[in-house]
C-alpha cells in the first residue's frame, strides 16, 4: 500500500481514537459522508472559525459579518444560476456500478501526465545543478512539452464540453483516453449525464401547499440577498465586504476522503463589493492575503499552492483555488473568485428590487463588483490536522505521536497535572486550572503515570503540560513542558498566564501575516 494511504488512514483512526470526528450515526453503522465533530473536534473546529473572523471581520474596519438562515426562498437559486447550472457531470461504469464524477476522472488522467513532467524536471535540475533554466528546458525539452501540451490539451477540450453542453464528446474523451474505473479496471461506460447537486426539501404542513426549498449549496447568496440592508444600515462605504461562517450542503455525486467532500459541512464566505473596473486589483489582492493568512499558521509555505481555473463557474469571470498538499496530493482549499455583477444583478431582475449603490464621489448608481473568497471549515481542518499529526523517534529510539497544532488553534492550551494523586498535589492542580480557565481551555488529568500523561496530550496537541509536584507546596513553581520540544522549565505559577498566552493569542499569530 502507497505511504500516503497510510498517512491518511492514520489521520482518520487519530481523530476518532483521540475523540475529534466521529462517522455520523455510528450505532446505525454510520451516514456516507457525513461526521460528526467530537468533544476536541470541535474545539479545533471553533478555534479555526474564530481565527478566520478575527482575521478577516474584526481586523478590518470595512468588512462586516452576518448570520443569514439557511433556508432561504426558492427563487435565490434561480436567480443564482443554481437551479440550472449547479451541475456535475457524472458517469457510472456498467461492470463495477460505480458512479464517477466525469471531470474528476479526466482531471486525475492529466494530473499524471503533469506528474510524468514534473519528474522529468526534477531528474534534469538535479543534473544541471545550477545552471538548470526551467523554462527553457520545458520549452525545448520534447518529452516533458508532450506531456504538458497533452495535458493542456485534454483539459480545453473538457471544459469545452461541459461549457456548451456537449457531454458525449465529454464521455469520447474518456473512452479516447482509454480511462478505466479505478476499482475494476473496466472501460464500460455509461453515457455522462448533468445531475444537480442541491438538497431539495419542503416548507409547510400540508402536501398542496408545501412550498418546494433547498438546503443552501453556499453561504453567498444569503449574503448577497442582504448587501442592501447590511449597506444601508452600516453606512458601508465600498470598497467593503461582508462575511459569513455556516453550513451548506451539496449533494456529492462521489463523497470520499474523509472530512474533504463532505454532503453537510462549513463554509467561511466573504464578498467583497467594489467599483466596477476595480475587481481585478481586488481579486489580485485577496489572493496574496488570503495565501498570508494560511502561511500565519506556519504548516510550510511549500504545502500551498495557487491553481487557476480552466472552467470557470457560471458566475465568475476569474477564479483560482488556494490548493493544499493534503495527504492524498495537492487539492482545493480555498478558492478566491471575480463573481462580476452576476449574483446581484440577478437577484435585481428575479425580485424586481433594485440592489445598487450610491457613489457619494461619483454621483452615480451602480450594481458593485464582488470579490468572493471562500474556504471550507472542515477542509482546513483537515488540512491542519493531517498536517500536524506526526511520528517522531526520540534520542532514546522510542516513538511518540505527537499533534503539532498551530497552538493558537490547539483544543486544549495547557493540561495541568499533579505529580501523585495524594499529599495535597491535586488540589494545588485544582486551583491552577481554576484560574487559567477564565483565559484558556485547560484540562486536568491525574490519571496514570506522569509520562503518559504527557504523551496523551501530545497526540492531543496540548502546547503545555504544567506539573505540580511537591516542590510546588513550598515555592509555589511548577514545571511547564512545551509539547514540541519536550523541554521542561521551572516557573512560578504566577508566571503561567503570560507564558501561555505568548504562545497562544491570535495577536501574536496573525502578526506573522
Ligand atoms: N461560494 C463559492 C463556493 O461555494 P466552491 O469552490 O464551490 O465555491 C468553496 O466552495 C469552498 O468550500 C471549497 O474551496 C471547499 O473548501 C469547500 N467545499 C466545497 N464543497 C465541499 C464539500 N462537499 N465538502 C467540504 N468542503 C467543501
Amino acid at each position: 500500500m502507497a505511504k500516503q494511504e497510510d498517512i491518511f488512514k492514520n489521520v482518520i483512526s487519530h481523530a476518532k481514537e483521540y475523540g475529534f470526528i466521529f462517522p455520523s450515526s455510528e450505532i446505525y453503522d454510520g451516514l456516507s459522508a457525513v461526521y460528526d465533530y467530537a468533544q476536541n473536534g470541535v474545539e479545533l473546529k471553533k478555534n479555526i472559525r474564530d481565527y478566520w473572523w478575527k482575521s478577516m471581520v474584526q481586523m478590518h474596519e470595512n468588512i462586516v459579518g452576518i448570520d443569514a438562515a439557511i433556508f432561504m426562498h426558492p427563487t435565490t437559486w434561480k436567480a443564482s444560476g443554481h437551479v440550472d447550472a449547479f451541475n456535475d457531470p457524472l458517469i457510472d461504469n456498467k461492470d463495477s456500478k460505480k458512479r464517477y464524477r466525469a471531470d474528476v476522472l479526466i482531471e486525475d488522467y492529466a494530473e499524471k501526465l503533469n506528474q510524468k513532467a514534473q519528474k522529468e524536471i526534477e531528474k534534469a535540475k538535479a543534473r544541471f545543478g545550477d545552471a538548470f533554466d526551467e523554462a527553457q528546458y520545458v520549452a525545448t525539452n520534447e518529452r516533458v512539452k508532450g506531456y504538458l501540451d497533452q495535458k493542456t490539451a485534454i483539459l480545453q477540450r473538457m471544459a469545452k464540453g461541459l461549457d456548451s453542453g456537449d457531454l458525449a464528446d465529454v464521455k469520447a474523451l474518456i473512452e479516447e483516453l482509454e480511462i478505466a474505473c479505478p476499482e475494476s479496471g473496466s472501460k464500460n461506460w455509461t453515457e455522462v449525464r448533468q445531475f444537480n447537486l442541491m438538497f431539495g426539501t419542503k416548507l409547510g404542513a400540508s402536501a398542496d401547499t408545501a412550498m418546494d426549498l433547498y438546503l443552501r449549496p453556499e453561504t453567498a447568496q444569503g449574503i448577497f440577498v442582504n448587501f442592501l440592508n447590511v449597506q444601508k444600515t452600516g453606512r458601508m462605504k465600498i470598497p467593503f465586504g461582508i462575511a459569513q461562517t455556516g453550513k451548506a450542503f451539496r449533494n456529492e455525486i462521489v463523497a470520499r476522503q474523509f472530512i474533504f467532500r463532505m454532503r453537510e459541512f462549513e463554509q467561511m464566505e466573504m464578498q467583497f463589493f467594489v467599483k466596477p473596473g476595480e475587481e481585478m486589483k481586488w481579486y489580485e489582492y485577496w489572493k496574496e492575503t488570503r495565501l498570508k493568512w494560511h502561511n500565519s499558521l506556519g504548516l510550510g509555505a511549500e504545502n500551498y499552492r495557487f491553481h487557476d481555473h480552466e472552467k470557470l463557474a457560471h458566475y465568475a469571470n476569474a477564479a483560482a483555488d488556494i490548493e493544499f498538499n493534503f495527504p492524498f496530493g495537492f487539492k482545493e482549499l480555498e478558492g478566491i473568485h471575480s463573481r462580476t455583477d452576476f449574483d446581484l444583478k440577478a437577484h435585481e431582475q428575479f425580485s424586481g428590487k433594485k440592489l445598487q449603490y450610491f457613489d457619494t464621489e461619483e454621483n452615480r448608481n451602480y450594481v458593485p463588483y464582488v470579490v468572493e473568497t471562500s474556504v471550507g471549515l472542515d477542509r482546513m481542518f483537515l488540512a491542519v490536522f493531517s498536517k500536524a499529526l506526526q511520528e517522531e523517534t526520540l534520542e532514546d529510539g522510542s516513538t511518540r505521536t505527537v499533534l503539532r497544532l498551530p497552538s493558537v488553534l490547539a483544543p486544549t492550551k495547557a493540561a495541568v497535572l499533579p505529580l501523585v494523586k495524594k499529599d495535597g498535589l491535586p488540589e494545588v492542580a485544582r486551583e491552577i486550572v481554576d484560574d487559567l480557565k477564565w483565559d484558556f481551555n485547560v484540562a486536568y488529568d491525574e490519571k496514570d503515570a506522569v509520562g503518559r500523561r504527557y504523551r496523551r496530550q501530545d497526540a492531543l496537541g496540548t502546547p503545555f503540560c504544567i506539573t505540580v509536584d511537591h516542590q510546588t507546596l513550598e515555592d509555589k513553581t511548577v514545571t511547564i513542558r512545551h509539547r514540541d520540544t519536550m523541554e521542561q522549565q521551572r516557573v512560578a505559577i504566577s508566571e503561567l498566564r503570560g507564558i501561555i498566552n505568548n504562545e497562544v493569542s491570535m495577536r501574536n499569530w496573525l502578526m506573522k501575516m
